[in-house]
């Protein structure tokens, strides 16, 4: 068991504004970070996200905008916060990779790892197309002509540093398959279809060795090699380090020291599939090169599409996270994310199935249940909760199941939450609840209880689904933080504060 608990997401390239695929990972992380928080205490959990603000992309986004790279990235950032505001992301800490306390970070493991013989000096041959910045595998190339623009490609060969990935590449085997032994560490690459995929890779295929420079005639916006100032970084080497910039330092003898990156923190790093194999090869060989312990686990979620296409500026169906909150609300948008598809899986985005799921789970479940049950408190106690032992009154079978499942609530949603970072079975659970209870109101009738004075009954019965929608509103907190508020401060003790209904129906207009 670890009593602390270190949270990180990719961090987002500022060539264009954010979209939903970087919510996704964020909301999500904020989850994973707010529920740990509420279990282990705040001082427990750090939180990390931040931008990737070097390389290729961004110079071109930069040069495009005509602004330096410098005045760009300070620009587009702002986006990235702003939403992360508004979205209720709850960092602890936002990293970018322009920062001085990460490039000298960088730096100093480029230096370590170049000096113990792990990146050494090469040739780059490679198909070159000028105008679009790209090397091309020849597996791409027909005609000798760019993929992309249709232009003719220059053959280009240039001095570079490579790191030795291929060194590594039976260690990392072995330490894949061992963390299956180890009963602490058996959730490294999840879902464990990505962990197949990416052991099947290594077996499958001989590593090659990363170049991890690039001349700086041919690209400038990066980090000063330490050992060829004519060079500068690869922005993935750059990139992936920030996890541990962010959090610990080298001592004087290159040895990490990190309150967060440390043996006895549960260390979490969510991701899309789409950059796995950099979180799930290259990652642990940098580590691994640099003596730095593996994280527990690299979570790979799956894609949001739009109406099963993908989304790209080219297509025009980028959805924007944030014009959906502004519309439906943020813990509606937060909750449909983690909702609608198990996470690790892809998923179609459609305003439709918003919809779907507001009227369905929010309105006519949740939001129902606390309406008519603080109405029922209203009409017969005049607001104020009766007092009651839930766990001392009798009820009838339907009742009882009631009272347990309030009781084991918690642990139900802790299970899948922290073996496999399940928020839809988390949420099953949850609603699972809700239905019984609202079930039980048209079951029991309650006013015909009060048409027969049976007062002690009703006075059960009432508690019962107060405490269920307590119990429900601890557990969403850490899913949909506002709601939960709402739902704790309407059940107010002893008064209660009714509010109007949380979630209106959305009615939908008939063409
Ligand atoms: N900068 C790199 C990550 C470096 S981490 C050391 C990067 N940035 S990104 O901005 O292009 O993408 C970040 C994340 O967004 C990835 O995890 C990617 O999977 C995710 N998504 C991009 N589009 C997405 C969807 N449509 N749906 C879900 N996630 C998607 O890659």
């Amino acid at each position: 068991m670890f009593n602390k608990f270190y949270i990180t997401t990719p961090i987002y390239y500022v060539n264009a504004s954010p979209h939903i695929g970087h919510s996704y990972t964020n909301i999500a992380a904020d989850a994973l970070a707010r529920y740990n928080r509420k279990i282990l205490g705040k001082e427990n959990v750090w939180f990390l996200t931040g931008t990737d603000e070097h390389g290729q992309k961004i110079k071109k986004a930069a040069d495009e905008a005509k602004l330096s790279p410098v005045e760009f990235v300070d620009k587009v950032v702002l986006q990235f916060r702003d939403l992360w505001k508004k979205l209720e992301i709850s960092h602890d800490d936002f990293i970018r990779t322009t920062q001085d306390r990460h490039i000298k970070f960088v730096q100093k493991a480029l230096q370590i790892v170049y000096a113990q013989g792990d990146i050494y000096e090469g040739k780059y041959e490679g198909w070159y197309c000028t105008p679009c910045e790209t090397f091309w595998p020849l597996s791409q190339i027909t005609d000798n002509l760019c993929p992309d623009c249709k232009r003719l490609l220059e053959k280009i060969s240039e001095t570079n540093f490579f790191f030795k990935l291929s060194k590594y590449q039976d260690w990392l085997i072995k330490y894949i398959k061992d963390t299956e032994k180890n009963p602490e560490r058996i959730h490294y690459i999840q879902p464990a279809s990505r962990r197949n995929e990416v052991l099947s890779f290594l077996e499958n295929n001989k590593l090659e060795d990363l170049c991890i420079s690039r001349p700086i005639e041919r690209l400038s916006w990066g980090i000063p090699l330490p050992f060829s100032p004519k060079h500068v970084t690869y922005v993935w080497f750059d990139a992936l380090i920030n996890y541990i910039s962010a959090v610990g330092q080298f001592d004087a003898q290159n040895i990490y020291r990190s309150d967060w990156w440390a043996k006895d923190v549960r260390v979490v790093q969510l991701v899309g599939k789409d950059i796995l194999r950099h979180h799930a090869v290259y990652w642990p060989i940098m580590l691994e090169a640099l003596g730095i312990r593996q994280p527990d686990t690299i979570f790979a979620h799956g894609w949001w599409m739009m109406n099963e296409d993908k989304m790209s500026k080219s297509r025009g169906n980028v959805v924007n996270p944030s014009q959906v909150a502004d519309k439906f609300g943020v813990d509606v948008y937060r909750y449909f994310l983690l909702r609608d598809v198990p996470f690790g899986l892809d998923g179609n985005f459609s305003e439709e199935s918003i919809i779907k799921r507001f009227n369905g789970d929010l309105a006519n479940d949740l939001g129902n249940l606390i309406y008519r049950t603080l109405t029922m408190v209203e009409k017969y106690y005049a607001g104020i909760i009766p007092e009651l032992d839930i766990y001392k009154a009798k009820y009838d079978a339907s009742g009882e199941n009631i009272k347990q499942k309030i009781k084991d609530l918690h642990q139900a949603v802790y299970t899948p939450l922290s073996r496999n970072n399940d928020f839809s079975l988390a949420f099953e659970k949850i609603w699972e609840v809700i239905g019984i209870t609202n079930k039980y109101v048209e079951e029991t009738k309650p006013w015909n209880l009060v048409k027969e004075g049976k007062d002690e009954q009703l006075k059960a019965f009432i508690r019962l689904l107060v405490e269920a929608i307590r119990a429900v509103g601890q557990e969403i907190a850490p899913f949909m933080p506002k709601t939960a508020e709402s739902i704790l401060l309407q059940l107010g003790s002893p008064k209660i504060n009714k509010t109007d209904p949380l979630f209106p129906r959305i009615e939908i207009k008939k063409k």
